[in-house]
Order: structure tokens, then C-alpha cells, then sequence
């Protein structure tokens, strides 16, 4: 596993990947604001020998480092699912990669379902916290003590002083942007009616299938995090209509100029 990451550090460093500062997950239907990185090089996840690669439609498998407003950004083009089978030890690749070539700072998106009832498919929300259901956590197994100590701390994942900053900001440009906790489930079935009066109960805004290992290893590390769940569908049962990838890609279609909005601000003023 460490072996993995040295060599996917290595290739990312021949095309000036140490020089990012910031790093970027994008999630499903989100992956084409890498785009807009100028001068990109690419390093694609299949030629990183011991590198997982994501089947999910949608995910690009791939590095993109580029520059925007003068900074250097390492963006994940798709992610890995612990759905997908992979034990959420693997989930660490990518964010463990980052930290050795100098990542600060990290932005998680990821497209999810709407528990909060004031919520509506298009609303963007700042991730404030984190509950993990998905049953495993990717800190299990070895713990490699250049990376963080065996047992992190978790009363700051995301980042207090930067959800604070960006709330600001968003407000002065005029993004709306709620606030909200995040649940993470193991999916690949979307939830039940049942599964979702339960996370409302217990304090949940927004349900998803990722985010949570990648952010407990950034923490783990010392990378500070601010996440971002686009909200593209409301969750089961809130109304009377099936779920399915399809309406998720769809929505995220529909709001990506927003969404790139705030992460352009979040780039160029806050990072
Ligand atoms: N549940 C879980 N994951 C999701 C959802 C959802 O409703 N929407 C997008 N990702």
C-alpha cells in the first residue's frame, strides 16, 4: 500500500505535481470542473501499478494537476467507492498521495441525497461534520505513524476557521449555501424511507456513499478539509418517486455552473 503511494508520487511529481498546494476530490456528475485547470497534465490511475479504478459512470480514473489563479491543484477526476469492494484502507490512496507532494489544503465534493426537508435538488451545502454508518473506516489496519497517530482526533474535520471564511464569502458573491451534516451509508442501494427518518433523527442534512474515509485520512495527515455535498436529489421516501443515478448525474449536470462558481471562490479567496 505505502509502495502504491510512493509510486503514484512519483509519477505525479514528473509532471510538477509537487508543486500543489491544494488538492480537490470531485464526485459524481462533478468531475469536469477539472477542466477548467490550466496547463493540465494528466496521470491516469491505470498506470500507477496497485492503483484501484473506479467503474462508476461518471468517474474519469484519473490525476489532473493544473493551475488556476496562480496556484498550483491536484485534482482526483473520480474517486473510489467502499462499495465498489475495495476495503476503505484503499479509500487513503489518493488523499496520502497528496500530503507527501505538499497538499494544504483539501476541497471533498460529492453529489447526495436531501434529508433536511428545507433542502431541494440543486441546494449546495457546506459539509460541517460527518456521521460514518458505512460500517468500516479507512484508519483500520496498520497505523503508518508518518501519516498520523494511531488514534486521531475528529473535532475538526472540517475545517472550523475555512467554514467560517467560505460562509462569508459565499454570502459577499452572492452563492447561496447551506450548512449541514453529512451521512455517510455503503450504499450501492440507495437508502430505505425507514434508514432515512433515522438520519434526520440523529441529526443528518444530507446521505451519501463517499466523502467520509477520504476526509477522516486527510485529518488523520494534518490536511485541513471543506466539503461540499451538491444536493441532487431529495432522499427516499421524501417524495413519492423512485431514486436513481441517472436523476443524480442529471441535477449535477444542471448546477454545475454553480457549483464551479463556489469552487472557483474557494480556489482563487480561501485556499
Ligand atoms: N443516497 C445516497 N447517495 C446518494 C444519494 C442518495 O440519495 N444521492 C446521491 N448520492
Amino acid at each position: 500500500m505505502i509502495e502504491t503511494i510512493y509510486r503514484a508520487v512519483e509519477k505525479l511529481k514528473a509532471v510538477g505535481g509537487d508543486k500543489a498546494t491544494i488538492g480537490l476530490i470531485l464526485g459524481s456528475g462533478l468531475g469536469d470542473y477539472a477542466e477548467t485547470l490550466d496547463n493540465k497534465r494528466f496521470v491516469n490511475y491505470s498506470d500507477i501499478e496497485g492503483y484501484p479504478v473506479s467503474e462508476v459512470h461518471g468517474h474519469k480514473n484519473r490525476f489532473v494537476v493544473g493551475e488556476k489563479y496562480g496556484k498550483t491543484v491536484i485534482a482526483m477526476q473520480g474517486r473510489f467507492h467502499y462499495y465498489e469492494g475495495y476495503p476503505q484502507s484503499v479509500l487513503s490512496l489518493g488523499v496520502r498521495t497528496m500530503k507527501l507532494l505538499g497538499v494544504q489544503n483539501l476541497l471533498v465534493t460529492n453529489a447526495a441525497g436531501g434529508v433536511n426537508l428545507g433542502y431541494k435538488p440543486g441546494t449546495l451545502m457546506l459539509i460541517s461534520d460527518h456521521i460514518n454508518l458505512s460500517g468500516g473506516n479507512p484508519l483500520i489496519g496498520k497505523n503508518y505513524d508518518e501519516f498520523g497517530v494511531r488514534f486521531p482526533d475528529q473535532s475538526n474535520v472540517y475545517d472550523k476557521k475555512l467554514r467560517a471564511e467560505l460562509k462569508e464569502l459565499a454570502t459577499k458573491n452572492g452563492i447561496e449555501l447551506e450548512e449541514g451534516v453529512y451521512l455517510m451509508m455503503s450504499g450501492p442501494c440507495y437508502e430505505t424511507p425507514a434508514e432515512i427518518r433515522m438520519a434526520r433523527i440523529i441529526g443528518a442534512d444530507a446521505v451519501g456513499m463517499s466523502t467520509v474515509p477520504e476526509t477522516m485520512c486527510a485529518a488523520h495527515c494534518g490536511i485541513k478539509v471543506v466539503g461540499i455535498s451538491l444536493i441532487t436529489n431529495m432522499a427516499a421516501g421524501v417524495l413519492d418517486q423512485p431514486l436513481s443515478h441517472t436523476e443524480v448525474n442529471e441535477t449535477a449536470a444542471i448546477a454545475a455552473e454553480r457549483f464551479a462558481a463556489l469552487v472557483d471562490l474557494i480556489l482563487k479567496d480561501l485556499f
